[in-house]
């Protein structure tokens, strides 16, 4: 088992503007890096075990292009309907495309640019039934992670992260990222994000002390690190602005 420590880096898709094509390409590469770690079968999973029941509403923090969670929604859309998405990101990067194909399936979308942190200090928001992260939780350092981490349980019933794992065979995948055609941005990311991925009970550590919720934490498939918290039934009710 590796104990290395955590360590957060910048990444640089981070820091190119939305239409830099370097950043355009590795936007692609992502999804081809989402396919390799099987991250929509995996989220799509914990999302069938661990909500109780159908969400009127899912809030995808870091949703990048929004193409993860479309995917999310297709395997989903048969069993729950007319759900609402809200797609966060400080990048505008969703097209229309991706947006009409949530209307397709008869799910409600929107879209907000923002960063994660100011959108949670806004005195106007409403709870979601569900949040969800796919590669996203890995950005931050263990105090940023625990404050983000109280905010959301503000805001939700459940939260669902899937991350990179960190361990060996995750590290020397990253390594090969060029071998699925992986440009420098994402070959770069791809290390810089096991650094700082989780194992054991790392995620679990940084959720705020506090009755009333259940947390799982588990490695899936190959590459991933997962996260559920859920608040038990009968808890105390979640604070709506
Ligand atoms: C590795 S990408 C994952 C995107 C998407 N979840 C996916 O799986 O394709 C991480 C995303 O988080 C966004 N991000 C990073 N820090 C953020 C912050 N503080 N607030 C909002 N978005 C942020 C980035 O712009 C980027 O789109």
């Amino acid at each position: 088992m590796w104990s290395v420590a955590r360590t957060v880096h910048p990444e640089w898709l981070d820091t190119l503007p939305p239409d830099d094509p370097r950043a355009v390409r590795s936007r692609r590469d992502l999804r081809r890096i989402n396919s390799s770690m099987l991250q929509t079968r995996i989220m799509a999973a914990s999302l069938k075990r661990y909500c109780r029941q159908a969400p009127r509403t899912i809030l995808d923090l870091g949703a990048g292009d929004g193409v993860f969670m479309l995917k999310i929604a297709r395997r989903l859309a048969s069993r729950w309907q007319g759900v609402s998405v809200i797609l966060l990101d400080r990048q505008k990067i969703v097209s229309d495309e991706t947006l009409g194909g949530f209307r397709k399936i008869g799910w409600g979308v929107e879209t907000v640019v923002e960063d994660v942190f100011e959108f949670f200090q806004r005195n106007d928001l409403e709870a979601v039934d569900v949040i969800i992260t796919n590669l996203f939780l890995h950005h931050f350092a263990q105090p940023e992670l625990a404050r983000l981490f109280a905010l959301v349980a503000q805001r939700t019933d459940v939260l669902a992260g899937c991350e990179p794992r960190r361990a060996h065979l995750a590290l020397a995948a990253s390594h090969l990222v060029w071998a699925i055609g992986c440009n420098d941005v994402s070959r770069h990311d791809a290390v810089v994000s096991v650094h700082a991925g989780f194992k054991d009970g790392e995620m679990s550590a940084s959720w705020p002390a506090m009755k009333g919720w259940e947390l799982h934490e588990w490695p899936a498939m190959l590459f991933t690190h997962c996260f559920v918290a859920r608040r038990q039934q009968n808890a105390e009710v979640r604070h709506d602005a």
